[in-house]
């Protein structure tokens, strides 16, 4: 069927954080952008990031870069590459101001500087004590920069693409990526986009767990596009349980709670994460506390009658701090557990958070693949940023704030290398004749399906499957059957039938196309978590307790064709400074 086609620059698929920041680079500098986004692009998950960016300003106490960089790296469990690391934390105050600049509503200090407030695992002098490092804008900061930078886009004229889906990269003979293929959700209507280069920026997939902190949009699109393109995602065995989800909902609170001197207590009232964390306490990284957690839940201390959460205490800051810097936390915690934390704790469990995996790339963005000796060898025309990425600055385990520290000066870095690349290549590439016959294809599997099970239960049943099979601990017996169930759904999602297509606006369609992300990136997790025989930072098993140096340090990838592993270095040397030689982590 010939499609109608339309040609930019340069595509971005995701309006959150990271795809805003590099589209900006390219509309101010005069490029051709389109931005494709399945909901409006103030609504991406970008707006739920609460506590704050990671940068060392030094407002509050003396602070530098080069402590940001230390923390970062221990908290990756020394996975991460310290490279990136170096670049992210270098420039982190850079892009921070030009936050500020483009009028940002940050918190201020007496003196009209930026307010930073305490989080998990920054410290001052490698460790010694805990510094005030996330810039905050209230409890709201990725509302403040999401909301900042679309209206920066807008005055770029950079266009978008509301309300459509992005379903899959164009690669031509060569294996240089030339376009996608995109469906306006409303109508249904398949287009092609030619361009000469395409960035992923379409966020984590925390919904193939059942309890989740991440917004219903989070399905792994970029990644299953990458991964049926032929890429490998790297990392994928580590995922993020934050420790605050409200329990029952799932709701983020922020650390920044933790920050403002917030605390956990168990059952007998006891602040526990003093013996777990003697230095940091309720302030340490964030696969320590949650682990903490699990393990008092465990042991007969969870609280309420299941005795299945712990709780979060903040009366004591009283009405004014609460008011004043949590107050998107007060509403949070009226409606969804049903108390007012001026007055009663929070109950509150580990929850998924973020995924510290991705499509893997370096600190340009550019997607970067193992090919003929090379590890790192670029596939032309392709960047990913943000979470769907893995650049890897978070290694095994993620530092709150660099979250979205990542999607500002990775988004940039992008923008910048593409300005530059273009200039070297001007002219966009043929689009190969069978451009969209594949997409079409998944399209018509699914409208033409007359039986089969719903989408919703083999969704449910996927969510069900890793929530119990990759959780904060993992044996090899629970991963082995998670790896068995998961082939088993996999094979569901073939043979899924959407029943309503006709009544209820494609969305039944829509949800079809984003299940088939989600089990690239179940099956990615489950294969990935079981293959790692070591615990190292949010991978945490039970049969195999310490982290293996020798034998695992170094990156996964995944294959989706033949559900394949390989493995790659990490990259142990930074820019300019020492490497931070891998050592026992303690809080
Ligand atoms: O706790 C939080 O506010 C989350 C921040 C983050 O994930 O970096």
């Amino acid at each position: 069927m010939a499609l109608n086609k339309q040609i930019f620059d340069t595509l971005i698929v995701g309006g959150g954080g990271s795809g805003l920041r590099a589209a900006l680079q390219l509309a101010e500098a005069g490029h051709r952008v389109a931005v494709f986004s399945k909901v409006f692009p103030t609504r991406s998950h970008t707006v739920a990031a609460q506590g704050g960016i990671g940068a060392s300003l030094g407002n509050m106490q003396e602070d530098n870069w080069l402590w940001h960089m230390y923390d970062t790296i221990k908290g990756s469990d020394y996975l991460g590459d310290q490279d990136a690391i170096e670049f992210m934390c270098r420039k982190a105050t850079e892009v921070v101001y030009e936050l500020e600049h483009f009028g940002m509503p940050f918190d201020r200090n007496p003196d009209g500087t930026i307010y930073q407030r305490p989080f998990g695992g920054h410290s001052q002098n490698f460790g010694e004590k805990p510094v005030q490092r996330a810039c905050a804008a209230a409890d709201r900061t990725g509302h403040a920069m999401l909301h900042t930078l679309y209206q920066r886009n807008v005055r770029a004229r950079c266009q978008f693409f509301v309300e459509w889906i992005a379903l899959d990269l164009i690669r031509d003979y060569e294996g240089a990526v030339v376009g996608l293929v995109a469906m306006e959700m409303e109508t249904g209507q398949v287009m092609l986009f030619q361009s000469k280069a395409v960035v992923l920026a379409t966020g984590g997939a925390g919904r193939i767990y059942r309890s989740s902190t991440n917004a219903y949009i989070n399905t792994g699109d970029g990644m299953g596009m990458a991964a049926r393109a032929g890429i490998p995602l790297e990392d994928m065995e580590f995922w993020q349980f934050h420790p605050t989800g409200v329990a029952g909902a799932g709701v983020l609170i922020t650390e920044g709670v933790r920050g403002e001197g917030g605390i956990l207590l168990n059952s007998q009232g006891e602040r526990f994460m003093e013996r777990y964390a003697p230095t940091m306490k309720d302030l340490a990284s964030r696969d320590v506390v949650s682990r903490a957690m699990d393990q008092e839940i465990k042991e007969g201390r969870g609280v309420g009658p299941e005795k299945d959460h712990v709780l979060l205490k903040l009366d004591h800051l009283g009405p004014e701090v609460i008011n004043k810097r949590l107050p998107g936390i007060r509403e949070i915690a009226i409606k969804f557990a049903h108390v007012d934390p001026i007055k009663e704790p929070i109950p509150v469990v580990p929850t998924c958070h973020y995924q510290m995996g991705g499509i893997p790339t370096n600190y340009y963005g550019q997607v970067v693949v193992p090919k003929n000796g090379n590890p790192n060898s670029i596939v032309p025309g392709l960047y990913a940023i943000g979470e769907c990425a893995c650049v890897s600055v978070h290694g095994a385990n993620r530092l709150g704030t660099n979250s979205l520290l990542d999607l500002l000066v990775f988004g940039k870095s992008a923008g910048d290398h593409l300005v530059e690349w273009l200039k070297t290549n001007p002219q966009h590439r043929d689009l190969p004749k069978d451009a969209g016959d594949y997409s079409l294809s998944r399209l018509a599997r699914i409208d033409s399906s007359s039986s089969g099970e719903s989408v919703h239960e083999v969704g449910q049943e996927l969510r069900r499957t890793v929530q119990n099979h990759a959780g904060v601990f993992r044996t090899e017996q629970l991963l082995s059957e998670g790896v068995d169930k998961i082939k088993e759904v996999a094979e569901r999602v073939k043979h899924t039938h959407v029943k309503d297509k006709s009544k209820v606006f494609n969305t039944a369609r829509i949800e079809a196309l984003e299940l088939e992300n989600l089990i690239i990136v179940a099956e990615a997790t489950l294969v990935s978590a079981e293959a790692r025989k070591e615990s190292r930072g949010a991978h945490a098993r039970d049969d195999f307790k310490e982290r293996d140096d020798k034998n695992w340090l170094k990156h996964s990838l995944w294959y989706q064709e033949g559900n394949r592993m390989d493995y790659k270095p990490v990259n142990l040397k930074p820019l300019t400074v020492e490497s931070f030689e891998p050592k026992v982590r303690v809080y």
